[in-house]
């Protein structure tokens, strides 16, 4: 098994010089990528990988795809920010384009997901007082056990990760937390009537691809229909083709009141994020209210559209549920002792690694980089494997092959 003191010189190099100037916040595989080019990324020694990650699916459309380089130095030669004290000739254009590609009155450009995250919540909030009447500061938005929605400290204050929440208090009031996949946990929350939200990924993603019951999304939208709530579906990781329909939500035909967007928007180019919602809800936010400076900037726009066109153009949603099927059916194919479980939906699956050592999981990614392939553990025993949607099935099962030939090692 390969340790970190058996890096080539140019990876320690590299190694050497974040580990000195960037801060400790992130234990990363050690290997340093330098290109990439649809699923394939390459090392400083020019040795090729693929890439089952795609960075937290920010990169569906694959890595550098042309169509977004192109859009990327077009509109980075004619006009990349203005900030939103003037109007240029992308950002409405890609209103219009979002809003009818999902089906809802308005969009909320912001950049990254935590920023979309902290959007809605504050959109949440707004509507809470000026439609649904709830007593100024009294607002409650449910969330759910192991959520990952971002780094902020709002975000934080609801998180049940240690790592994530400790330390990092005094927390922001006004959630609750309730358990993932239970639906009268949610009957009983919604029974204050200072709830104003629900907030929920549809499949957990970082908590380790969590798939709820069938029928889960679908019960949780009527009953926070019900009782006058809105919606809210975190759809960063789930969104834009990754789990084999457009949305997650989509696999229920639920269509959410709040829909946060983020990651494979730009498909790997530029922190884009976005909130949809419909007028009732959006037009509670009034001039000033709430902003960012890069958000919906004109660079910004066009990617995203440009992202988005691939995603219809590619057949990507449909080829992400075929070889959802075709890669589940391969990992089970394998028979390996070692895999406790697979689970996920489209493209993104995770294996829970089952071994008397508990860093198994963690050796496994080792191994695996060793035989050209790059994912991640993540909470300990389960390593999500999340391809570009641009990948073939003939590279998946070469994937799958690299997977089995490094589970031999365990
Ligand atoms: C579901 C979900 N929400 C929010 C975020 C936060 O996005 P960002 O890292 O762009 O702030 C992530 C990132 O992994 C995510 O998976």
């Amino acid at each position: 098994m390969q340790t970190i003191h058996d890096l080539s010189s140019a990876t320690q190099y590299f190694h050497d010089l974040e580990e000195q100037y960037g801060a400790h916040n992130y234990h990363p595989l050690p290997v340093v990528l330098k290109k990439g080019e649809g699923v394939f990324l390459w090392d400083v020694d020019n040795k090729k990988y693929f890439d089952f990650l795609s960075g937290y699916s920010a990169l569906n459309q694959g890595h550098c795809h042309p169509r977004l380089v192109h859009a990327m130095i077009e509109q980075t030669q004619t006009l990349t920010l203005t900030s939103r004290a003037f109007q240029t000739d992308q950002l409405g254009e890609y209103a219009k384009y979002i809003t009818d590609y999902f089906g809802y009155d308005k969009v909320l450009p912001m950049n990254t997901g935590a920023e979309a995250v902290e959007t809605a919540l504050k959109l949440c909030r707004k509507w809470a007082y000026k439609v649904k009447g709830i007593e100024e500061d009294k607002a409650v938005i449910i969330v759910c056990e192991n959520n990952f929605h971002g780094r902020t400290i709002a975000i934080v204050s609801f998180s049940s990760d240690p790592d994530a929440k400790k330390d990092f208090g005094p927390y922001t009031p006004g959630f609750v937390s309730i358990p993932y996949n239970d639906l009268p946990a949610l009957e009983k929350a919604l029974e204050n009537k200072n709830v104003a939200g629900f907030l929920v990924e549809p499949i957990q993603g970082e908590a380790g691809v969590i798939v709820p019951d069938d029928g889960y999304l679908t019960k949780a939208k009527a009953l926070c229909e019900a009782a006058n709530v809105l919606f809210m579906a975190d759809e960063i990781q789930s969104g834009l083709g990754r789990t084999g329909k457009m949305l997650a939500c989509d696999h229920e035909h639920v269509k959410p009141d709040v829909l946060i967007l983020g990651k494979a928007l730009s498909g790997g180019m530029l922190p884009v994020s976005a909130v949809l919602a419909n007028d009732a809800i959006m037009l509670t936010l009034k001039p000033g209210e709430h902003g960012s400076t890069y958000g919906g900037n004109p660079l910004a726009c066009k990617v995203a559209m440009t992202a988005l066109k691939i995603l219809k153009d590619e057949n990507l949603v449909a080829k992400a549920e075929e070889l959802g099927e075709v890669f589940r059916s391969a990992l089970s194919d394998i028979g390996s002792k070692h895999i406790a479980e697979i689970r996920g939906k489209g493209l993104l699956n995770a294996i829970i690694i089952q071994h008397e050592n508990p860093n198994a999981a963690w050796d496994l990614c080792l191994e695996m980089k060793e035989n050209g392939l790059l994912a991640k553990p993540t909470h300990g025993d389960r390593i999500r494997l999340a391809p570009p949607l641009v990948i073939t099935k003939k590279q998946l099962l070469d994937g799958v092959a690299i997977i089995e030939k490094s589970l031999g090692s365990l």
